[in-house]
C-alpha cells in the first residue's frame, strides 16, 4: 500500500491550471534555471531519460523479442533534434539527463550529443545507462565528454547463461568493459540486475560480490512488464523483498536513506563502499517523489513509464524552427503525467505495448 502521508501534494491532484511551468520568483534561488516544471501533484521534474535509438547490439529475452524489427531511421529524432529537446528541458529546470536506449552506444556520434549536452548551462549530471557492450572503447571518450556516472547491465557472470539471456551478447567483453571503466576513473558505477527465478536468482550473492570487490554499486530489478516478448513474466518474476532476504543471510545490510526519487531503495554493505539497491516498480511507494519523464528515439514524451500516455515531440521540432512550441507541449505535458502506473495487473498481459528498448531503462 502506498503511504498517501510521504507526500501531501498527492492525496489531492492541484488544479489544472497549476501544472506546467513555475518560473522562478526569486533568481537567486536558481542561478541557471529559470524556473521549475512542476506537475498537477506537486511534483518538480527535474530529470529526463532520452532514448538515443532503439536499436541494441544485444536481444535480452526480457526486453526484446527475438526477430524485432526497429524504427526505420527518418522516424528516430536526429541528434541535433535530440539536442534541442535536451536544451529545452535544461532551459526549464531541468538538471540531470540520462542517455538511454536501446544501446546507446550503437548509435553514431552518441559522443558528438554528450559532449553538447555536458555543457549547456544549468545541467548537473550527465549520466548513461548502457548493456557495456562498447564500453572497452568507449570508457575514456565517455568521460571526456563529460559523463558523470554509468550504469551497466550485469543479469549474470556465468558466459553460457549471459548468451542465453541477451541472445547475442559476449560476457567477456562487457566484463572488460567494466574494468575500462574504472580504469577510466569513473566512480559510483551501478550495475543493473534483472531478477528472474530460475535464470538467475542463484546468483544474486556473486554478483554482489563481484561489485563489491569492485567498488560498484549493484541494483536489482523487479522485471517489467514491458512489450510482449513472447512469454509471461509471471512465473520468473522474482520480489525484492524476497531478494533482500537471500542477500542479508551473507552480507550485513544497513539501509541508507539515500534516494534518487527513483524506484530504487539502497543498503549499504558492511565492510565496501558498495550499495545495494532494489528497485522495486510493482510497489507504489515511488511513485510520489517521481522526478522525471522519458523521452523515446521517436520523440515521444512519456510523463510515465507504466502508462500509455505520449506527447509526440517530433512534429514540433520538424514543423518550426523556434523551439517554443515544444516549449508549451512540455509545459502540458505536466498536465498528463499520472499519479502512479498499475504495473502489477500486467504481469502476464502487458498493457504497456512498449518495449524497454522504445523508453530506455
Ligand atoms: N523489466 C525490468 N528491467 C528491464 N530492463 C530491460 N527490460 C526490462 C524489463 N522488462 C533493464 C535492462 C537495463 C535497464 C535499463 O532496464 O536490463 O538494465
Ligand atoms: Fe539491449 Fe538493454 Fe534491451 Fe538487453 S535490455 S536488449 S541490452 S536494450
Amino acid at each position: 500500500m502506498r503511504n498517501e502521508s510521504l507526500n501531501p501534494h498527492l492525496s489531492d491532484a492541484l488544479p489544472d491550471e497549476l501544472a506546467g511551468f513555475r518560473p522562478t520568483t526569486t533568481p537567486e534561488t536558481s542561478r541557471h534555471a529559470e524556473g521549475t516544471l512542476i506537475d498537477k501533484y506537486g511534483r518538480h521534474i527535474t530529470y529526463i531519460r532520452l532514448s538515443i535509438t532503439d536499436r541494441c547490439d544485444f536481444r535480452c529475452t526480457y526486453c526484446m523479442a527475438e526477430d524485432m524489427e526497429f524504427l526505420p531511421r527518418e522516424q528516430v529524432l536526429s541528434l541535433e533534434e535530440c539536442l534541442r529537446i535536451v536544451r529545452t528541458f535544461v532551459g526549464m529546470g531541468v538538471t540531470k539527463v540520462r542517455i538511454t536506449g536501446g544501446e546507446p552506444l550503437v548509435r553514431r556520434n552518441a559522443l558528438w550529443l554528450m559532449e553538447q549536452i555536458a555543457v549547456l548551462e544549468g545541467m548537473k549530471e550527465l549520466v548513461i545507462t548502457t548493456n557495456g557492450s562498447q564500453l572497452d572503447r568507449y570508457a575514456v571518450p565517455l568521460m571526456n565528454a563529460g559523463v558523470k556516472r554509468i550504469n551497466i547491465s550485469l543479469d549474470t557472470l556465468k558466459p553460457e547463461r549471459f548468451k542465453a539471456i541477451t541472445r547475442i551478447g559476449d560476457l567477456d567483453k562487457v566484463l572488460r568493459g567494466i574494468e575500462a571503466t574504472r580504469t577510466a576513473g569513473f566512480t559510483r558505477t551501478k550495475l543493473n540486475t534483472v531478477m528472474m527465478r530460475s535464470i538467475n536468482d542463484d546468483e544474486f550473492i556473486d554478483l554482489v560480490r563481484y561489485a563489491t570487490e569492485r567498488d560498484l554499486n549493484i541494483s536489482f530489478i523487479e522485471e517489467m512488464p514491458l512489450g510482449d516478448v513472447g512469454r509471461g513474466r509471471g512465473n520468473t518474476y522474482f520480489s525484492s523483498a524476497e531478494a533482500l532476504k537471500l542477500l542479508a543471510g551473507s552480507f550485513e545490510l544497513q539501509p541508507t536513506a539515500e534516494s534518487t526519487g527513483g524506484p530504487a531503495r539502497y543498503w549499504r554493505v558492511q565492510g565496501s563502499d558498495s550499495r545495494v539497491g532494489f528497485i522495486s516498480p510493482h510497489s507504489h511507494n515511488f511513485c510520489d517523489t517521481c522526478n522525471r519523464v522519458r523521452i523515446t528515439a521517436q520523440g515521444e514524451l512519456y510523463p510515465c513509464l507504466g502508462q500509455n500516455d505520449a506527447m509526440s515531440l517530433m512534429p514540433l521540432l520538424r514543423e518550426n524552427t523556434t523551439d517554443e512550441p515544444l516549449r508549451e507541449a512540455i509545459v502540458r505535458s505536466m498536465g498528463i503525467k499520472p499519479k502512479e502506473h498499475n504495473f502489477t495487473e500486467q504481469l502476464d498481459a502487458p498493457k504497456v505495448v512498449r518495449f524497454m528498448s522504445m523508453t530506455g531503462g
